[in-house]
């Protein structure tokens, strides 16, 4: 986010808050979780492709007996989502879409042929979407956004772990996206968060917080084959 706690502008274009020593720091992170969440405003907005780009990463992944790249999930409750989008490109990725139930035919219809649809009830709630990729075998779930999905995950504690990065600028403008939005959080001022590490990365800093017991503070996330 930037200094102002924004996450994206307000025009059509992608924000770049990051730089190339954080995408590459997101990468490493991405290469060893199970399955990758994005709100369907991202998929739209930003039209991200979600994969692992290094081919070590990748490797390391498949030595390791897990999918080269974790699976794509994502959510909507209107079902407005471009089977052309890079989020359900031919890639080599497993793909879950989560549709409030009035949508999930609509869904069957537009991307059924190129992800799997699930009904995710009326409405959606982040711990039973949580539970559910669970049952799939999901045990590390990276949520890279948009707000109300952060929102969301944090405001009905599910969170882990948050790691936020501050770029050195200010948004500032109205109609801009924020990092959340409004909602009650576990963590307030009689009950503040840990933050558990922080690291410079040039010119934007990473920020780790332990939002739970479950923290894991291994830096790439290494794990045994399942
Ligand atoms: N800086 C960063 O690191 C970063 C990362 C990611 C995204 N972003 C920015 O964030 C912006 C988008 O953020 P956002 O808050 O507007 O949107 P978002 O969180 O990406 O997506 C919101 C959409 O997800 C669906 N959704 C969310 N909760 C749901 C629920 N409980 N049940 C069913 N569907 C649900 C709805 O889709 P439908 O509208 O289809 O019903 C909702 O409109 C983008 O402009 C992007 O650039 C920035």
């Amino acid at each position: 986010m930037s200094i102002d706690g924004y996450i994206d502008g307000a025009s059509e274009s992608r924000l770049m808050l990051s730089n190339e020593l954080d995408f590459d720091r997101v990468d490493r992170v991405r290469s060893g979780v199970d399955a990758i969440l994005v709100g369907a405003t991202t998929v739209r907005n930003d039209n991200p492709r979600l994969l692992v780009r290094d081919p070590g990463r990748r490797r390391h992944r498949v030595r390791r007996g897990l999918p080269e790249h974790p699976t794509k999930v994502t959510v909507t409750e209107r079902g407005r989502l471009d089977p052309s989008s890079r989020f359900f490109a031919h890639d080599g990725a497993d793909k879950l879409v989560y549709g409030s139930s009035c949508v999930v035919d609509l869904l069957q219809r537009r991307v059924g042929h190129l992800t799997e649809v699930v009904d995710g009830g009326e409405p959606v709630r982040m711990r039973e979407l949580a539970e559910d990729l669970h049952g799939r075998g999901v045990r590390r779930l990276m949520v890279e956004g948009g707000g109300a999905v952060h929102t969301q995950f944090l405001a009905d504690d599910l969170v882990d772990e948050l790691q936020l990065v501050v770029a050195p600028f200010f948004v500032g403008v109205p109609g801009a996206r924020r990092f959340v939005g409004e909602a009650r959080f576990p963590w307030h001022p009689d009950r503040r968060a840990r933050l558990a590490a922080t690291e410079q990365l040039g010119d934007v800093v990473l920020l780790r917080y332990a939002l739970s017991e479950r923290y894991d503070d291994t830096p790439d996330f290494v794990r045994p084959a399942r």
